[in-house]
């Protein structure tokens, strides 16, 4: 199977952008596939085609194109299936799903139950499809945490890079993964590039496995300085979700994400134990320090020049 032109849903938002660079870079033509209604700018370099989600103008949308990925955020997750039909029926070869966090054996709280469900609708449905048309095929991409993102665009995670302090939660020794915004874009990238060893399943990617108190120490040796570090606990912040999402006041998602990566002795929010029991290699996402994450966090903040 060979891949050549790639349709993008979402393409304009927080990963579809550095998934877009990817793909231009590694030498696909790119068609991004947006709402008529969107507000968002879109790179020059891309085909943009508008669409109302409807099963005919996302067929015509799709035609012509051999990969098509689900990058939407999660307020669009619904649109999935239709994007799945219509790929099929546009002969649409490979169709990455929404995923890009933490795939189908997730082990989160029951408060996000429902938002799994939906998403695994759309998968459940690819694979149903896959196996009625062998000449369609689907693959999931399981990334973890989007970690030098998240780094700099949460500081509930710990750390307040405008303010350089610190909350450790726990002991802060609880280990998690995550994957660059980069490797999110070479995951993507690596499936299309190996279409066969990708076929019909999951993978699961890593740039590193850290925790909290290894991006502290780089945080203050990239800015070298001492941060103000104040500790707390994952129950306050589990309470503190809970109580929120009981109430139906907003917050609640950030805390209880945030008590699943640092809970202690959990291991809730690794993607593989090793980076062996991964597709990393395979897919080309290259193995970054804590160092190399908090630089990058530090960069895209503003804070530190920006490597060519
Ligand atoms: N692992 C993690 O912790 C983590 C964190 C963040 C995101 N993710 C996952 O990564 C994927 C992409 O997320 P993101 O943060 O990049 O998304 P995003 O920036 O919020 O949205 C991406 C694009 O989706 C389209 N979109 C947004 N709302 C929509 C709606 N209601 N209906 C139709 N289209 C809509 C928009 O494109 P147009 O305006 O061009 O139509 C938008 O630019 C999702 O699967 C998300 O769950 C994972």
């Amino acid at each position: 199977m060979s891949i050549q032109k790639v349709a993008i849903f979402g393409g304009s938002g927080n990963f579809g952008v550095p998934i877009v660079r990817a793909l231009l870079d590694a030498g696909f033509a790119v068609t991004v596939i947006t709402r008529h209604t969107s507000t968002a700018t879109i790179s020059s370099d891309v085909s943009v085609v508008r669409t109302d989600y409807s099963a005919g103008e996302l067929v015509k949308a799709l035609a012509g194109h051999d990969a098509a990925i689900c990058a939407v955020g999660p307020g669009g997750m619904w649109l999935q299936s239709a994007m799945i039909d219509a790929a099929e029926a546009a002969k649409v070869k490979r169709f990455i799903l929404g995923d890009f966090g933490w795939g189908k054996h997730v082990r989160s709280f029951p408060e996000f139950d429902e938002v799994h469900a939906l998403r695994a609708a759309g998968w459940d449905h690819a694979a149903a499809l896959a196996e009625a048309n062998p000449a369609f095929t689907w693959t999931g991409i399981t990334t973890g945490n989007p970690i030098d993102w998240a780094l700099r665009k949460f500081p509930i995670m710990g750390f307040d890079i405008a303010c350089q302090s610190a909350i450790i939660y726990d002991s802060g020794a609880e280990y998690f993964t995550g994957t660059t915004l980069e490797g999110i874009g070479q995951a993507v990238v690596g499936v299309l590039q190996n279409p066969d060893e990708t076929r019909n399943r999951f993978v699961k990617v890593m740039s590193i496995k850290t925790c909290q108190s290894e991006l502290l120490e780089a945080f203050e040796s990239v800015t070298e300085s001492k941060w103000d570090v104040r500790k707390s606990s994952t129950e306050t912040l589990l309470d503190s979700g809970r109580a929120k999402h009981r109430a139906g006041t907003g917050g609640w998602i950030l805390e209880l994400v945030v008590t699943q990566l640092f809970q202690k002795g959990e291991s809730r929010s690794q993607v593989a134990a090793t980076r062996e029991d991964t597709d990393s290699d395979l897919l080309g996402v290259k193995t970054e320090s804590a160092r190399d994450v908090v630089t990058r966090a530090l960069e895209a903040y503003g804070l530190l020049q920006a490597r060519s």
